[in-house]
């Protein structure tokens, strides 16, 4: 989704304008665009498509200044060119904004009648006609700011500068995240200030960022920041000391983000187990504040991926629990007439920790549940904070669209949570426990083994890239890693793939299969092994070329034998591999696939 980065400099502005932009590339965009101001005027310049396009712009044609906005878009009204791009200026007022404002068209009636015409068709260039309106009507850039927030309905991360104004910049949020970044000050008390999307945009200008709350706005100058509620009352936001400073945001040696994350699993999955389990007793210590016996259920709600992790800890959380567990898609569960749930405890599951359904899913519980616990990979994020409790997954940042690490930690912290859950209810013994843990310590060298298999994944990857349709079949815990290696198929090379039951096939998706379709068969080592077995059976014979990814698989992957507990991780680690290499054998841009974002910050 659009990214937002700012600078009130005591030097030029515009590598560092950029750089920020590059920070924010993750997150997915169609376009870019930058507007510095130099001696009280600005200059903008935006282009469509990537960053490049933008620093071949500015190589040509290049501007200064000490103040400045940065801007990648995310399209949503109108399409993907340059006068839609951002930052949009009209008269005084330039500015850039994320989210969407949903009563844009009656306020570009309103000034329409007032013989005002759009060269863009954005939302955005309404609120910066409104705002240039608005000025005329008030004595104050304060008060015409207010006004605008006022008169505005939807979400929105807004930053404006206004010509003539040289250190002063106003920001306001509702909805999509939006970060003050604190400079270090000089003699005479002056500091250079930033606003962000996320503290990583801001990396490299500053680790002390402060998170502006919904309905929040500010003015921002650069001896001193005033941050105002919804009401109007100056309130503190505290400052915090980021931990992305620390965190490596580079490829290393690999030649793309996913596959170093895919690669960062022993680790991220080795950091998380030493924060889920006490060195000393080698018992659960996560969420100790919670006990589940209190609940008469668990409502487990997330988007896409992190969905499918949840999809997965319901089987967990009523085997070892025997807790009643029920999977919502963020997006449908926030807009539901809901059965009461006084007993309900929630759980959230969101790597970024700003997907808005999740978010405001989050926020509609609010009162209506007994407990609303978030997983998140960004500890900083909207919804931890929103949260009751939190959970710190620790995958570190995960740059790539597509989610890996985090999804495998959001596996493992939901398997530690169920286990907690049967011991709160008497549900499983010491015993069980302590062979359970046992079993989750091996997981960092399990995804070690798995990894050697690069290899003969990419091979077989390349193979199957030739089909533009495929089906991918699991059942049990492996049915919701189906579903999770079709969307990480679909989403970076693009190749249509759907995820079934096994059991479901014969009910009408077989209708589909032929030699076309190569099928994905996810074999298990459980009871339900020669269940599966016969499915694929029933593809191989109408002509599919089947791939196998399980133990001794003589066709496919073979993976190695592994203890129940960890049969999801094994298939959702060569499946990441598998669309990754499908993904480049189609020269696919696998980081930042066509029409995604990494923060899905509108609904
Ligand atoms: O940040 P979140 O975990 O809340 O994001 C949810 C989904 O948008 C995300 O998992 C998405 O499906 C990924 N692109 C999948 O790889």
């Amino acid at each position: 989704m659009c990214g937002i980065i700012g600078i009130i400099g005591k030097s030029d502005v515009s590598a560092r304008l950029m750089a920020g932009l590059s920070r924010l590339e993750y997150r997915g965009y169609d376009s870019a665009g930058v507007a510095v101001m130099d001696v009280g005027r600005i200059t903008i310049k935006r282009a469509v498509g990537k960053l490049d396009a933008l620093r071949d712009e500015l190589g040509t044609d290049p501007v200064w200044g000490n103040m400045g906005l940065g801007h990648t878009r995310w399209a949503t009204h109108g399409p993907a060119n340059q006068v839609n791009a951002h930052p949009h200026q009209v008269g005084s007022v330039t500015l850039v904004h994320n989210g969407i404002i949903e009563n844009y068209t009656e306020l570009k009636v309103e000034l329409a009648e007032r013989g005002i015409n759009f060269l863009s068709q954005t939302d955005t260039a309404v609120v910066a006609h409104y705002l240039n309106h608005l000025l005329g009507q008030f004595d104050t850039l304060d008060e015409a700011f207010r006004a605008l927030l006022d008169k505005i309905v939807g979400s929105y991360a807004l930053a404006v500068m206004f010509e003539g104004y040289p250190e002063l910049m106003f920001v306001a949020r509702n909805g999509p995240p939006l970060a003050i970044g604190y400079g270090r000050y000089d003699l005479d008390g002056r500091a250079e200030m930033f606003v962000g999307s996320d503290a990583l945009s801001m990396h490299e200008l500053t680790d002390r960022v402060s998170y502006l709350e919904d309905g929040d706005w500010a003015i921002i100058r650069p001896e001193y920041v005033e941050v105002r509620d919804r009401s109007g009352a100056v309130v503190e936001r505290e400052i915090v000391t980021t931990k992305v400073g620390n965190m490596a945001i580079d490829k290393g040696p690999f030649p793309h983000f996913m596959l170093k994350e895919i690669h960062d699993q022993p680790d991220s999955l080795g950091r998380l187990l030493s924060s889920l389990f006490d060195s000393q007793s080698g018992s659960i210590r996560l969420l100790e504040n919670f006990n589940f016996n209190d609940f008469d259920r668990v409502v487990l709600v997330a988007c896409g991926t992190a969905h499918y992790a949840c999809h997965v800890a319901k089987y967990w959380f009523e085997a070892h629990a025997g807790l009643q567990a029920e999977i919502e898609l963020a997006s449908e569960y926030r807009y539901r007439k809901r059965a009461p749930g006084k007993k309900d405890c929630l759980i959230v599951v969101s790597q970024s920790g700003e997907t808005a359904d999740t978010l405001a899913a989050l926020k509609d519980a609010r009162g209506k549940v007994a407990a609303r616990i978030a997983l998140v990979n960004v500890s900083t994020s909207s919804i931890a904070r929103e949260a009751d409790a939190f959970f710190d997954i620790e995958a570190g940042t995960e740059i790539g669209v597509a989610s890996t690490k985090a999804f495998t930690a959001q596996l493992l912290a939901l398997l530690a949570l169920s286990l907690k859950a049967g011991r709160d209810r008497d549900a499983v013994d010491e015993d069980f426990l302590v062979a359970r843990t046992r079993e989750m310590i091996g997981l960092p060298s399990l995804v070690m083994d798995l990894l050697a298999l690069e290899g003969e994944i990419a091979f077989q990857a390349e193979q199957f890239s030739k089909a533009r349709h495929a089906i991918v079949l699991g059942r049990g815990v492996l049915y919701p890693i189906a579903l999770e290696i079709a969307l990480k198929i679909k989403e970076i090379s693009y190749i249509h793939a759907e995820g079934y039951a096994a059991g479901e096939l014969k009910h009408g998706p077989i209708a589909l299969v032929d030699e076309d379709i190569p099928v994905l068969v996810l074999d298990s080592n459980d009871d339900m092994k020669e269940k599966t077995a016969s499915n694929a059976a029933e593809v191989e014979a109408r002509g599919s070329k089947v791939f196998h990814i399980g133990p001794e698989a003589a066709q496919g992957i073979g993976t190695p034998a592994v203890p129940l507990l960890l049969n999801p991780f094994v298939p959702a680690v060569v499946g990441q591999l598998w669309a990754y290499y499908a993904a480049i054998a189609l020269g696919r841009n696998v980081d930042q696939p066509r029409n995604l974002a990494k923060s899905v910050t509108v609904e």
